[in-house]
């Protein structure tokens, strides 16, 4: 990775000409049209891939309650639209409805607008740790981030088309530029989840439009549960009878109904639509592998749960012997992480520190992640080891 960012780096200024950029991703083309490198990697963003851009947020940018959108992690399937023009975009509703309805960008802002604070998490999110490995963006700590999004409720906009009795699912689909033969990536998610008053097409996130990285000019946002049920770009929503049958519901995004022995396959039918987040917390401070000045050590961290609630977080600096309450910040929000903090006065030697969070439907962090094919929703007590000196 660091070489690759390097050689991104080394264009920066650089005039670099249309015949080096063939190749490249539209979006790195336009932006050099445009006159200004859009540098993934800048900002010691991790670049996961080039080819779709997957950019994953160093765990020493979770010390801010919301993520400055420059350092909110994305996770794209396949290549960002080209063109998107604001004027021209639409937004149709169709399928199990009483009247097809279409919105421009001026109409969709005509209604109410609600905003939610949410922690994204990538069902990936920390897949590169789970031993034996398994395919797939290799994912560390960072998939995930915390941004206020904003917009109409998803439920106003349905209300408007009339869902029939007959609609369960509603199914997104995003404007993604779908290279050659990889299916399109469109999902659904149960009507019920969709009427909640907080699952929302987003037009903003941190107050300011959406960027492009991040699915201008509006997405799902479906609180609590994994990215993938965000989808961005949002062009359409369709009501469906049942689940909506494509490659990103089914082999993709599933969980096994039963605990599975690490490196065994698993039968589609055994598997479930994964949907809402784990509990998990991570260790952004002090950083795995430092060394530190003996005296008050602080450790910081945060912690997220999806639609339930973070109760207590615990620090161990003995290797899990004993347990430690964190001071859980004063910033909460239901579907947001929590920072948390914990201090010691640290004398010289080697330290494993260890971060373990609980929530309010009893879920405890487990010292393992349950193990499966496609590396979903890892959550193990985080750890870092430091020496001090
Ligand atoms: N929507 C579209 N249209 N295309 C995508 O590739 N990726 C999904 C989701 N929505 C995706 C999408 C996944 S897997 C995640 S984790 C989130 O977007 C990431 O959102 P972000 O890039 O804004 O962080």
């Amino acid at each position: 990775m660091d070489s690759r960012r390097t050689f991104l780096k080394s264009l920066s200024g650089a005039a670099v000409g249309a015949a080096a950029l063939a190749g490249w991703p539209a979006w790195a083309q336009a932006t050099e049209q445009s006159g200004s490198i859009d540098l993934p990697g800048e900002d010691r963003m991790i670049v996961r891939s080039l080819r779709f851009l997957d950019l994953e947020t160093p765990v020493e940018y979770f010390d801010s309650w919301l993520t400055p959108v420059s350092h909110f992690f994305v996770r794209n399937h396949m290549h960002e639209p080209v063109e998107l023009n604001a004027g021209d975009w639409r937004l149709t509703v169709g399928g199990e409805v009483d009247k097809t309805w279409t919105f421009s960008l001026p109409e969709l802002a005509k209604l109410p607008v609600h905003s939610v604070v949410n922690t994204l998490e990538c069902a990936g999110n920390g897949r590169g740790l789970y031993r034996p490995q398994v395919p797939g963006i290799q994912w560390q700590k960072g998939a995930v981030s915390t941004a206020r999004f904003s917009g109409p409720r998803l439920a106003d906009i349905l209300q408007r088309a009339g869902v029939k009795s007959s609609g369960k699912h509603v199914m997104f689909r995003g404007l993604d530029e779908v290279p050659g033969k990889v299916p399109p990536f469109i999902r659904s998610i149960p009507i019920e989840k969709a009427l909640d008053s907080d699952t929302l097409i987003a037009t903003h996130m941190n107050g300011a439009p959406l960027t492009k990285h991040h699915g201008f000019p509006a997405r799902a946002l479906v609180p609590g549960w994994i990215g993938a049920a965000s989808c961005k770009w949002l062009a359409e929503i369709k009501i469906l009878e049942s689940e909506f049958v494509g490659n990103f519901m089914s082999p993709g995004y599933r969980f096994p109904n039963q605990v599975v022995k690490p490196g065994d396959s698993v039968k589609p039918e055994d598997t479930h639509v994964v949907t809402g987040l784990n509990v998990k917390s991570v260790i952004s401070g002090p950083l795995d592998g430092s060394s530190l000045k003996s005296g008050k050590v602080t450790v910081q961290g945060t912690a997220w749960a999806g639609e339930a609630d973070i109760v207590k977080v615990e620090i161990s600096i003995d290797g899990g012997s004993t347990w430690n309450p964190a001071t859980l910040g004063h910033e909460r929000s239901r579907y947001a992480w929590r920072l948390c903090t914990f201090s010691w006065n640290a004398k010289r030697g080697d330290y494993l520190i260890q971060s373990r969070a609980t929530d309010s439907r009893g879920r405890v962090q487990p010292m393992e992640a349950a193990w499966n094919p496609s590396g979903y929703l890892y959550n193990a007590v985080d750890q870092v080891t430091i020496h001090v000196a």
